[in-house]
């Protein structure tokens, strides 16, 4: 935490690295969340593009607009004092153009007082990634599956098992590192490719489906507190039942209200 501002930053990250300090990331959308998970003592809190799955209903997270997660990394900012918020560029915002990206990224540090912005890619976004980091705005990279390429990749799936797309993960991690981000989330690779990736870098990787040997994990925070129905990705652990403790309460609720017993004398204005 830096003494100055008692606020999670790009440094502080980096002497958890060389600590050997592990990293607790999860995605938030709310105010609520992010207090929560801010009091639970997670450092950074991702404003993932995930909400269009998790948040506003749709399949994947192509449709999610930049005024979509700009308002929802507003929220969580107004929720987390101390933790790292970064907003995740949704797809379509930072493809076509460098001036774009800078443009929309810089939204997320001026409208939504984010610490700085995710993007998903390896080599080919090095250019971008260079120009938003010589702006003054810190990158968090993001390679290996890559959800916004779902359409094109034709799925979900384990990347690096053979050799080259191991070497191309590699060298994407090098080169994001080369290009100025100040981690990197390594998304379903093997956990000995994630091994080798976390010792060659100077920069912190934060895994998710990637095995224990990355610097800092992060978790869709719908998955990890049961809130996500009946399906739990393997990556994923459910370490709450909320979805089933919310559902019983209402039920409570809806039983009391039908039945007449709620609003009782206490809850009733005289
Ligand atoms: O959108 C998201 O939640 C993410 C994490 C899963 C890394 O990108």
């Amino acid at each position: 935490m830096s003494e100055a501002t008692n606020h999670f930053s790009t440094r502080t990250l980096m002497k958890m690295k060389q600590a050997g300090e592990k990293i607790v990331c999860v995605t938030a959308y709310s105010a609520i969340m992010a207090r929560i998970a801010e009091e639970a003592g997670c450092h950074l809190l991702l404003v993932g593009d995930s909400a269009g799955n998790t948040v506003l209903g749709y399949r994947n997270t192509i449709p999610v607009t930049l005024e979509e997660s700009l308002m929802l990394t507003a929220a969580v900012r107004r929720g987390a004092e101390h933790a790292m918020v970064i907003g995740d560029m949704p797809f379509g915002s930072y493809q076509a153009s460098i001036d774009d990206a800078v443009l929309n990224a810089a939204r997320y540090l001026k409208e939504s007082g984010a610490d700085g912005v995710k993007l998903e890619g390896g080599r080919a976004m090095c250019p971008v990634i260079k120009r938003l980091v010589t702006a003054g705005i810190p990158v968090f990279a993001h390679i290996g599956l890559l959800p916004q390429s779902v359409l094109k990749d034709g799925g979900y799936r384990v990347h690096g098992r053979a050799d080259a797309e191991a070497q191309a993960l590699l060298d994407d991690a090098l080169a994001v590192e080369e290009a100025g981000a100040f981690a990197v989330t390594l998304e379903c690779i093997p956990m000995e490719l994630s091994r080798k990736i976390t010792e060659s870098l100077h920069i912190p990787t934060i895994g998710i489906g990637a095995g224990p040997f990355c610097d800092g994990q992060i978790q869709v925070i719908t998955d990890i507190l049961g809130l996500g129905g009946d399906f739990v990705p393997r990556h994923a652990k459910q370490f709450g039942k909320l979805g089933c403790a919310m559902k019983a309460a209402l039920a409570d609720y809806h039983a009391a209200v039908t039945d007449g017993t709620f609003p009782g004398e206490e809850h009733s204005t005289k």
